[in-house]
């Protein structure tokens, strides 16, 4: 089944930050678990490079805005491997065939009668290269995202009729329920929606940085119709020998923040459906990130967490778990050095690195590294019944955060089957050879399977814990928790090194 997820194309004008990190953290869980389960997953990332802030950023910079793109996207598509993220394509939308493929899909929007011109006037925020809506602008005609002043603009450009989409959308939002996710998003966006759609602007005269119109070459497209159609038009040329269109479109998941949800629920589905495209199906919308004091992270109030400082000190899976553990994707969360930690050390060092570490330590020091074939404790494998499908359920409805809390109770459980059967003891005792041997099994099997269910979060120790195990298969059948001795590996183990290694900072 095609599965075809995207992030959010990044802004060039400034370097990557922590909320970036994130979405493409959050959103290379969901392709890798979806991957996990067979499915044909297309991953598309990357960078949205036209518009007023990064000509604006540029100057400032004394470089051309290309230079500046240049210069930027490459910082963005070098944090992919830093994070480990399995993106099939980077898309940036200075990319010719990209922007050849922008001009055509409007030049049919043109076509089919949903664009006029018209003179706009209103308030402007620069950095969002949106205008703003009186109610939504903060005293003193601030931007309500960035707090900066608003500039007063007036120009003729062209418009796209948005209006006419307004019963369209409403069909789109009524019958479809899970067109926008969580529930909180779908109602902001439905409550937009019922305040009336207006035309919006579709090109600007002022603008050179852009996507020429092909009507009317003095004009460039509205950097939000350039960018939202990356979404497509990267299907058309990602592939060197085919146009993947057909076989990935519609989109299954965009995942964007809450900041730009009323570009992705009313204008693009309208855009589509003006083009005579098919909508995507389904949009899921991130909270933000905040300081561990609650507060919008900056530097001067010093509560910045910075992923690459994190990647150094701690790796790449520290920071993917840290992440999604700590904010319950769709809601705001507040993150943090303190807490990150505290999360490192007890839950990734302590709960699961030393689980699989003290299992190897024993199967080596009490069978000579080979895993008893017996059967396994049936009261820990009833906990492991249905757990996989669990899962699975949990990610179609793309809670990725409580999926991460079911498998975490295994992890836990398993940790308390070694004190309760107490191996160490077991093996003073002769008698109790087939006791230790069951725990043994059953504990070599729980951390196995735990780990395939963990992949998605945590792939690059999980591929070297299963490597170890001598069960190197992430794929979803091996997720099964076998009733006679292990599914498989388990043989002459090699001496486990930390997965998680102690800090040498603990936490306070
Ligand atoms: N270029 C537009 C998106 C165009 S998509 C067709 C844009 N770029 S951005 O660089 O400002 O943001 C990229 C993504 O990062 C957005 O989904 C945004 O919500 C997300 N985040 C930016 N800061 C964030 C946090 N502090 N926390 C979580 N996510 C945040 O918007």
């Amino acid at each position: 089944m095609p599965f075809y997820i995207t992030t959010a194309i990044a802004y060039v004008n400034g370097q990557p930050h922590l909320g970036h990190a994130y979405e493409e953290i959050a959103t290379d869980v969901l392709a890798r678990q979806h991957r996990q389960r067979g499915e044909d997953v297309f991953f598309l990332t990357g960078t949205d490079e036209h518009g007023e802030p990064v000509a604006d950023a540029a100057h400032a910079q004394g470089l051309e805005p290309q230079e500046l793109a240049d210069k930027n996207a490459e910082r963005f598509k070098a944090l992919m491997p830093q994070l480990n993220i399995s993106n099939n394509f980077f898309i940036r939308t200075t990319d010719t065939q990209h922007m050849h493929r922008v001009q055509e899909v409007l030049q049919r929007v043109y076509d089919n009668g949903y664009v006029h011109k018209g003179l706009y006037e209103g308030w402007y925020c620069p950095r969002c290269a949106d205008f703003k809506v009186e109610n939504e602008i903060l005293d003193g005609n601030r931007c309500p995202i960035h707090e900066i002043a608003l500039t007063r603009e007036s120009e003729e450009n062209y418009f796209f009729k948005l209006s006419a989409f307004q019963e369209p959308l409403e069909r789109l939002f009524d019958e479809h329920r899970d067109f926008v996710m969580p529930a909180r998003a779908y109602n902001e966006a439905r409550a937009f929606l019922g305040q009336g759609l207006q035309d919006i602007s579709l090109s600007r005269a002022k603008l050179t940085w852009g996507v020429t119109v092909p009507w009317d070459p003095s004009h460039v497209f509205y950097v939000w119709f350039d960018a939202l159609l990356n979404y497509y038009t990267a299907l058309s040329y990602a592939s060197p020998d085919t146009d993947l269109t057909d076989h990935y479109w519609p989109a299954q998941f965009h995942v964007i923040g809450k900041d730009i949800l009323k570009f992705h629920t009313i204008f693009w589905p309208a855009m589509l459906m003006a083009a005579g495209v098919e909508v995507p199906q389904r949009v899921f919308v991130h909270g933000f990130l905040m300081g561990e004091d609650g507060r919008k992270m900056s530097k001067s109030l010093g509560n910045v967490l910075d992923p690459f400082a994190v990647l150094e000190e701690f790796g790449t899976d520290a920071l993917r778990f840290y992440l999604t553990r700590e904010v319950v994707f769709g809601s705001d969360g507040n993150v943090g050095p303190h807490g990150l930690r505290i999360r490192y050390e007890t839950e990734l060092a302590n709960e699961y690195g030393n689980l699989a570490s003290r299992t190897v330590a024993m199967l080596r020091r009490y069978r000579d590294g080979n895993v008893p074939r017996v059967d396994t404790d049936p009261e820990i494998r009833e906990q492991f019944d249905g757990l996989a499908e669990a899962i699975s359920e949990l990610f179609d409805r793309a809670e990725t955060t409580q999926a991460l809390d079911t498998i975490w109770q295994r992890v836990r459980r398993l940790n308390r089957y070694v004190e309760e059967r107490q191996p160490w003891q077991l093996a003073k005792d002769d008698t109790r050879g087939a006791e230790l041997e069951q725990t043994l099994t059953t504990l070599f099997e729980g951390v196995r399977v735990i780990s395939v269910l963990l992949h998605p979060y945590i792939p690059q120790s999980v591929e070297r814990l299963l490597a170890s195990l001598g069960a190197p298969d992430t794929s979803y059948a091996s997720a099964r928790f076998s009733a006679t001795g292990p599914l498989a590996g388990g043989v002459d183990l090699p001496p486990l090194e930390p997965l998680f290694p102690k800090l040498e900072r603990p936490a306070e």
